[in-house]
């Protein structure tokens, strides 16, 4: 599915090259050396080249101070070849994550999380959909199984998935529930779900008896176990005997990430090349 879009994405950028002259430009900036997000930003990097983006990675040191953050924030707010900014996260601790996503222009903020982009989902008006729960739309999309009516739960309420996630099955008409760590019961809730979200960032947390027959089961987790093995949130094979459609991790939902970053970016720079 993700090649699917990255496809047709290519051939819109080839179109507005041809049409404008212009390219869609995409400034990622990342602070410090976590080594997951190492991962991420290269595969971002990557995405764009796929596609034909021109790209721009800033490597700040760890120390950074949010002088210098902002600074370079505002310098590419003002640049006409980049249409698309995104501040990996998370920020080392002494940085203000909330200041630098207010800080990109929200006409750039591929990423969705600036508040004017935020209130936007809420109310349904809106040009960015935040790329994790953007990706796991198209993919529930994609069983052809109608959202209206059905129960859905999300397990994790973050700004980055579990909050949007609900927003958007709600627009789809779906009943929706968010469980988070002081949920009572979650099994009583999970197993009455005919789409289950989890984003809970912990090892195998979902167990196949707590999932319904036949529910889609989408897993945003990515999780080492004590193996060093990537594993999600969803304990694959004990869930994949109960569930009608489940996705793999890796290979699911993270590749369907950067897809929908892409078509920000592709969306954002239609936007704003004239
Ligand atoms: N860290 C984990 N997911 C994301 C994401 O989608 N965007 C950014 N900027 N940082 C992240």
């Amino acid at each position: 599915m993700a090649l699917r879009v990255r496809e047709k994405i290519k051939k819109d950028v080839d179109e507005l090259v041809q049409k404008t002259g212009k390219r869609p430009g995409l400034a990622v900036i990342i602070v410090g050396e976590d080594p997951a997000s190492q991962v991420y930003v290269r595969n971002k990097a990557k995405g764009c080249e796929e596609v034909g983006f021109h790209s721009e990675v800033y490597r700040l040191p760890e120390a950074a101070q949010m002088e210098e953050l902002l600074a370079l924030v505002h310098k590419l707010n003002e640049d006409e070849n980049i249409h698309g900014i995104l501040c990996q996260l998370p920020l080392p601790k002494h940085l203000d994550e909330t200041e630098v996503i207010l800080a990109i222009d929200p006409n750039k903020d591929v990423d969705a999380f600036h508040p004017v982009n935020t209130g936007k989902i809420m109310i349904g008006n809106y040009s960015f959909l935040p790329c994790t729960p953007a990706g796991v739309m198209e993919l529930i999309a994609s069983t052809g199984v109608e959202i209206a009516g059905k129960e859905c739960v999300v397990v994790g309420r973050s700004n980055i998935v579990g909050k949007p996630q609900a927003m958007l099955l709600l627009q789809k008409n779906g009943t929706v529930t968010i469980c988070h760590s002081k949920t009572k019961n979650l099994a009583e809730t999970t197993k009455r779900a005919d789409i289950l979200v989890v984003a809970v960032g912990r090892a195998n947390f979902i167990t196949g008896d707590m999932i319904k027959e036949g529910a889609i089961v989408i897993d945003v987790g990515i999780n080492r176990n004590e193996e060093g093995k990537l594993v999600g949130d969803v304990h694959f094979d004990s869930a994949e005997k109960v569930a009608s459609y489940i996705t793999p991790v890796p290979g699911g939902v993270g590749p369907m990430t950067i897809t929908m970053l892409l078509k920000n970016t592709l969306t954002a720079a239609q936007q704003q090349i004239k």
